[in-house]
């Protein structure tokens, strides 16, 4: 039946837009007047799409930035040693060049969907540093000039370990100077990139976020070129504290740092999932982009995926929470899409 209304709807006006689109004026207009770089998570699926999916579409109107969900990381990149993978990335960087939009690469650093050849203690220090040192040289100076920034490492605290490095391969094999080395070898591969240490439950002022502060505060000391903390922001319904986001942005920014959104998504209790929920999930979503637009250290935001079927949070949490996208299965636009909508078109 909605299907039909739009036929007709689209037969009557001449208007060429599909209600995913989030109506003929989608947020990537309102997201570049305001300057400050938004988008999605890219899809899997997306490397398999027709040219007039409504999910490029929905891409093309709403975002001025991408990233991509998984197709970037290290087991994709790199599967066998000495052996990349571009393709995906290609293609990303195709699109994204076509439509003026920017791409973040996500992520050259991390301790999971690693390959196994990689994910090996019994490389000496030496052969690890070389191999970090290849992996990042070899995808950052392909991508020069077309992959804005990267997420050089993700997620290399952890503190319940007794220094707060979590114990990865990389920390195991080298010492926690990976992290400096990896920043060496993306800004030597591309010295304008934008280079981002990226990480979890540490948006707010609290232990971890404490932790990042101090290690990052470091990197800068010791003149690493890093520039941005990345702020992934896997949120619960109201249960996170805007103004602690922003002390904590602060701070990053007093470091001369930037302070980005880089994974949001929302998630609602599968059995609340309601129309007063969304609603509160609507005013999460605008309260969180206000304070980005009004933090002078906050340049972007991106959203962990477009339609709620797309999103991780269901399989992560053996489907107890859903919903946490702006966008629903049907890729409708839901409660949270205009009300960033509204926040952006009043800035
Ligand atoms: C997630 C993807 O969304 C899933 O599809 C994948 O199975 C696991 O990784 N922090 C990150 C992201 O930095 O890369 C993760 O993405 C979500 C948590």
């Amino acid at each position: 039946m909605r299907k039909l209304v739009v036929i007709v709807l689209i037969a009557f006006t001449g208007l060429s837009f599909y209600p995913g689109e989030g109506g003929s004026d989608g947020l990537r207009q309102a997201a570049d007047e305001s300057g400050t770089d938004f988008g999605f998570a890219v899809h899997n699926s997306f490397f398999n799409m027709e040219d007039d999916d409504p999910y490029l579409r929905i891409l093309k109107k709403n975002a001025n930035t991408l990233v991509a969900e998984n197709a970037m990381k290290p087991y994709r990149m790199q599967p066998e040693k000495g052996n990349f993978f571009f393709e995906e990335t290609d293609r990303l960087v195709e699109f994204a060049t076509e439509n003026d939009i920017k791409v973040r690469g996500h992520c050259l650093v991390w301790h999971k969907q690693i390959p196994d050849w990689m994910n090996d203690t019994t490389y000496t220090r030496e052969e690890m540093l070389e191999i970090l040192e290849n992996h990042i040289t070899t995808i950052v100076s392909r991508y020069k000039g077309q992959v804005d920034e990267w997420d050089v490492v993700n997620e290399a605290i952890d503190t319940d370990e007794e220094n707060n490095y979590r114990r990865t391969v990389w920390y195991r094999t080298i010492g926690p100077e990976f992290i400096d080395s990896a920043f060496v070898y993306a800004h030597r591969a591309d010295p304008s990139a934008v280079l981002y240490y990226n990480d979890f439950s540490a948006e707010e002022m609290n232990e971890k976020s404490d932790a990042i502060y101090k290690m990052v505060k470091r990197l800068v000391q010791n003149d690493v070129p890093i520039h941005a903390v990345g702020l992934q922001s896997h949120f619960w319904l109201n249960e996170f504290n805007v103004s602690e986001i922003e002390n904590n942005m602060d701070r990053i920014g007093a470091l001369g740092l930037q302070a980005n959104i880089t994974e949001l998504d929302i998630s609602i209790p599968m059995n609340e999932i309601s129309q007063e929920t969304l609603q509160q999930q609507a005013d999460d979503y605008a309260d969180i982009m206000e304070m980005c637009l009004d933090n002078d250290h906050c340049n972007s935001l991106l959203i962990w995926g477009v339609p709620d079927s797309h999103s991780w949070i269901p399989n992560h949490t053996d489907g107890e929470r859903g919903s946490a996208l702006i966008f629903d299965d049907e890729m409708n636009p839901k409660p949270a899409f205009h009300a960033l909508k509204e926040v952006l078109d009043n800035k």
